[in-house]
Parts: C-alpha cells; sequence; structure tokens
C-alpha cells in the first residue's frame, strides 16, 4: 500500500502484531509505546521504514509530537490505529473516582485527542486519510468487573460515528470491535491454555481470535477496499457471545 501509519500500543498484542505485519508489507510505520526501548527490535529489523517514538497517549503534546514525527520523517500520515487501551479488573461500587477517571481516559479520551491531532495533518493533504480506533464487544453488552472499560469503549464507538460525520469527506474514521483475543496476556483474563480453549468454545467460531484475524480487519478498513467505509463499528468476534440464559433454559429449542 506504501502508506504511512502510526500505531499506539506497539509494543505488545495486537498493537505489536499489526506493526509488524504492516511493516512486513512494506509500508512505513511510526510505532509507540510508552517505554520506547520494547520497539528496538522493530527499529533493528526495519531500519528506516520505522520509527519508534514514546507515546503516552493520554498526554496531548506527546499525542501531537508523535504526529509530527511521521510529517517530519515519510511527509504525511495516511493511518492512524488507536489500538493502546485496556483495564484491570475493578469492581464498579468500590473502584476509586480515579480509577474509573484514568479508565476512561485511556479508552475514550486519549484515542479522541490522537485522533484530533491526526486529522489535522489529514485534512491539509491530498488522499486525507484513515484512522481505526480499536473498541471491544465490552461497549455493546454488560461488562462485569470492567465497567468504566465497557462504558468508554461504548463512548468510542458513539465517537467514530460523530468523528466520521465531521472529518468528512476527507478523514474516514472507523472502528474494529474486537471480540476475544488469544494475545500474550490471555491467559491473565482467561487461565491457561486449556481454560483459553474452553473459553473460545463458547464462541460460534469455537476458538478466540488471533492477534492478525483483528489487525487484518484494522488494515480493511483503512484501506481502498473501505473507500466508502466510515463511521462504522465492525464487529470481529467470531459469532459473538451465546446470551447467558441459554445455558440455564430447560425448554426444547425445537
Ligand atoms: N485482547 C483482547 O482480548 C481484546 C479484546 C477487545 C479489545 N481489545 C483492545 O485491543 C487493544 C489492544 O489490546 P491488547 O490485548 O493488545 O492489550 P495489551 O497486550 O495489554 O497491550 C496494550 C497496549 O496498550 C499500551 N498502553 C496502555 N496504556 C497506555 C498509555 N497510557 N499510553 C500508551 N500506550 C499504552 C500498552 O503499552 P505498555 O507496554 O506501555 O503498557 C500496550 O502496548 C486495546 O484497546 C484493548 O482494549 C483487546
Amino acid at each position: 500500500m506504501n502508506k504511512v501509519w502510526l500505531i499506539t500500543g506497539s509494543s505488545r498484542g495486537l498493537g505489536r502484531q499489526l506493526a509488524e505485519s504492516v511493516l512486513a508489507a512494506g509500508d512505513r510505520v511510526v510505532a509507540t509505546a510508552r517505554r520506547p526501548e520494547q520497539l528496538k527490535d522493530l527499529a533493528e529489523t526495519y531500519g528506516d521504514r520505522v520509527r519508534t517514538v514514546a507515546l503516552d497517549v493520554t498526554d496531548p503534546a506527546a499525542a501531537h509530537a508523535a504526529v509530527s514525527t511521521a510529517v517530519d520523517a515519510f511527509g504525511r500520515l495516511d493511518v492512524l490505529v488507536n489500538n493502546a487501551g485496556g483495564a484491570p479488573r475493578s469492581d464498579a461500587a468500590t473502584a476509586s473516582p480515579r480509577l474509573h477517571a484514568k479508565i476512561v481516559e485511556l479508552n475514550l479520551l486519549a484515542p479522541f485527542l490522537v485522533a484530533q491531532a491526526a486529522n489535522s495533518v489529514m485534512q491539509q493533504q491530498d488522499g486525507g486519510g484513515s484512522i481505526v480506533m480499536v473498541s471491544s464487544v465490552s461497549g455493546h453488552r454488560p461488562s462485569p468487573g470492567t465497567a468504566a472499560y465497557g462504558a468508554a469503549k461504548a463512548g468510542l464507538d458513539n465517537l467514530v460515528t460523530t468523528l466520521a460525520f465531521e472529518w468528512a469527506p476527507k478523514v474516514r474514521v472507523n472502528s474494529v470491535v474486537a471480540g476475544m483475543v488469544h494475545t500474550e496476556q490471555a491467559h491473565l483474563h482467561y487461565g491457561d491454555e486449556a481454560a483459553i480453549a474452553a473459553v473460545g468454545a463458547t464462541v460460534p467460531l469455537g476458538r478466540l481470535a488471533e492477534p492478525e484475524e483483528i489487525g487484518r480487519c484494522a488494515a480493511f478498513l483503512a484501506s481502498p477496499l473501505a473507500s466508502y467505509v466510515s463511521g462504522a463499528n465492525l464487529d470481529v468476534h467470531g459469532g459473538g457471545e451465546a446470551p447467558a440464559f441459554l445455558a440455564a433454559a430447560r425448554v426444547d429449542p425445537d
């Protein structure tokens, strides 16, 4: 594609997989992490086609600096993937206001401000650009144990629809609504490999997503194949999660 990407949270998980696959395909990437030493191997492998930048996405000045790095190094910014995010488990009734605020800041406000910084460049360049938010099914169903996270991701998916409206026609804005993903952190959420397989068996496609299956959908939304897609929340969840009552119901479905 010969595009210039900015990918937040490239240190591990989905962001790392996407950065590697985009670089392997020949594109140029500004890869960001809070600790850029975690990106050293990308710089060693891909040389001039990658810039590694320290970015805490909750810092507006650093977000603008990361966007400027793309422009200074590569002359433009075609794609922003707002991937950095996540949340620890917490009890909605007792979690501190500070924790709630931090989670909403990381998963809703920070992607908004990085998108603002990217849009300011994309509006001024030929061909505009594309912004992809990495959202979650947690924003579309109850999210016990991660209430603020689910609410923030729901907000992110709504934000996409408004930004797509306000920033058209030059900039398309979409989200990938990811289901459960088999990242290197999956054991923290689900347990050992047997537990991960058991959790996967509850999904219609019978397993968790592999990171590249989410990354390919982000790449699709960023690509000319999706040239008329803007303001969309693309579910990538293997068919979704069964309503819990079905497991307890005693009525013969026939
Ligand atoms: N894994 C899943 O099952 C799943 C499902 C649905 C949606 N998602 C979403 O997919 C995205 C990536 O998740 P993942 O599973 O790959 O998570 P992960 O392995 O925990 O990685 C999270 C990434 O976000 C970065 N990050 C966290 N706080 C940051 C901050 N303040 N500033 C900059 N970077 C920060 C981390 O960087 P550090 O190295 O600096 O900590 C890391 O690179 C998230 O938005 C998550 O909500 C994941």
